[in-house]
């Protein structure tokens, strides 16, 4: 067997692929990883190490008995934007709820006047460099949605954006359109007027450089049937579905994504067993947001006993955008869906690598340390998957691998 890339010295080698090693984590105590043109070809204990023909000019890591996990996939992330609102963020902390910015021009809308008014290179150089803080935690596969833009233009542009950093940038990037994120104020007389334009010309636009539609179906934000319009046209255009669902109130986000049969539903602040189980028939993914939740300072985490009892997989993801939770941090995200969202660390590990892959369609593709899957992993400055939750704050992501290629840390 011919490897490129060898990896030893895992203290405790965390695969995600339970087939593997222990537990729900598949985990290995002494593991290698090894790969070939950025798969994985090996991974197990080192003592099980096949013969291999190591090239010349392999890559090698000592991973010196420390956890090793693989990369992280953020599920979930508004990317692409600029300017900030840490105003709205401080009155937040004075009561000032989430909703009343919005009411009153802010939220969304605020970020959509500063994301139109902005350069290309500007928003570029901005997203770029989340993309690189990302990377630098951990972070090797993304989804970024558009959804500041709210004109074909904007829309197009926004993608466009994402496509030429998925060109320079190690991370993989899920691109989604979010033309439905909300109807621009310059269209509040005219709802439909609005979709119109989504459906017959921001689509043929922005499909063919996205993969997934989505609508932020919610109190002051889309209604149902609204989303449904949005997502079903989306399919027309043969992307796949995604929705923000029942993050501000039960609005019947959930039991429309699982109709749908989208492949996550995002948010579910609020979902009651009727809603979980239906996801779970339609094979939807349950994204959690644990820093939004956190930061929207309701004291509300999605119900993670009901999604468990009813047996819906769970992802993880930043929701990275500048209102509801500025972090591009998966490692932060790990730690709040266990603290505060209610998750074991077990859960939020595999909802944070596996889960999210199903989240983006990449299924076994990423997201797990099992051969043909991509190598891409995470050499942890600790000895246990444990100190993503118990080790609070700080980059804990000491060496970062995509494709069998070290692109951050030493
Ligand atoms: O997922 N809920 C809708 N979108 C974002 C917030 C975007 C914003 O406030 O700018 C979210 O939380
Ligand atoms: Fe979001």
């Amino acid at each position: 067997m011919r490897a490129d890339f060898l990896l030893t010295g895992a203290g405790q080698l965390v695969t995600c692929d339970p087939s593997l090693g222990e537990g729900p984590l598949g985990l290995v105590e002494r593991g290698a990883v090894a790969a070939a043109g950025g798969r994985v070809v090996f991974a197990g204990p080192e003592a099980a190490l096949p013969d291999l023909e190591v090239d010349a000019g392999a890559v090698r890591v000592d991973a010196g008995g420390q956890a090793v996990l693989p990369g992280f996939v953020d599920a979930h992330t508004h990317l692409v934007f600029a300017g900030e609102r840490a105003d709205e963020f401080a009155a937040r902390l004075r009561g000032v709820g989430y909703e009343e910015a919005l009411a009153a021009g802010g939220g969304i809308n605020r970020t959509v006047r500063d994301t139109r008014a902005a350069a290309d290179a500007q928003l570029e150089a901005a997203a770029g460099a989340r993309l690189a803080t990302a990377l630098a935690y951990g972070t090797t596969t993304l989804e970024a949605k558009s959804g500041y833009g709210l004109t074909v233009a904007d829309e197009r542009r926004t993608l466009e954006v994402l496509a030429r950093l998925a060109r320079w940038s190690p991370v993989e990037v899920v691109p989604t359109f979010l033309g439905a994120h909300l109807i621009p104020e310059e269209y509040a007389g005219d709802r439909d007027g609005y979709l119109d334009l989504l459906e017959h010309e921001m689509l043929p636009a922005c499909a063919p450089l996205a993969e997934f539609v989505d609508a932020f179906c919610d109190r002051g934000a889309l209604t149902v049937a609204e989303s449904r319009r949005v997502l079903e046209a989306g399919a027309r255009h043969g992307l796949g579905g995604k929705l923000h669902a029942n993050e501000l109130g039960s609005t019947g986000g959930a039991a429309l994504a699982a109709e749908l049969g989208c492949v996550s539903a995002d948010h579910l602040l609020f979902c009651d067993d009727q809603e979980a189980k239906a996801l779970a028939a339609a094979g939807t993914v349950a994204v959690l947001l644990p820093g939004t939740s956190f930061l929207l300072r309701t004291g509300r985490a999605a119900p993670a006993q009901v999604l468990r009892d009813a047996g819906v997989a769970m992802a993880l993801g930043t929701d990275c955008n500048p209102g509801t939770c500025y972090s591009e941090s998966m490692q932060l995200m790990v730690a709040l869906a266990c603290v505060h969202g209610g998750l074991t660390p077990e859960e939020a590990v595999l909802a944070a690598t596996d889960g999210a892959a199903r989240a983006v369609g990449r299924e076994g593709r990423v997201g797990r340390l099992t051969p043909g899957a991509a190598c891409d992993l995470v050499v942890l400055a600790g000895r246990s998957y444990l100190d993503l939750a118990y080790h609070l704050g700080v980059n804990l992501a000491e060496r970062v691998v995509k494709a069998g290629a070290v692109v951050a840390g030493p």
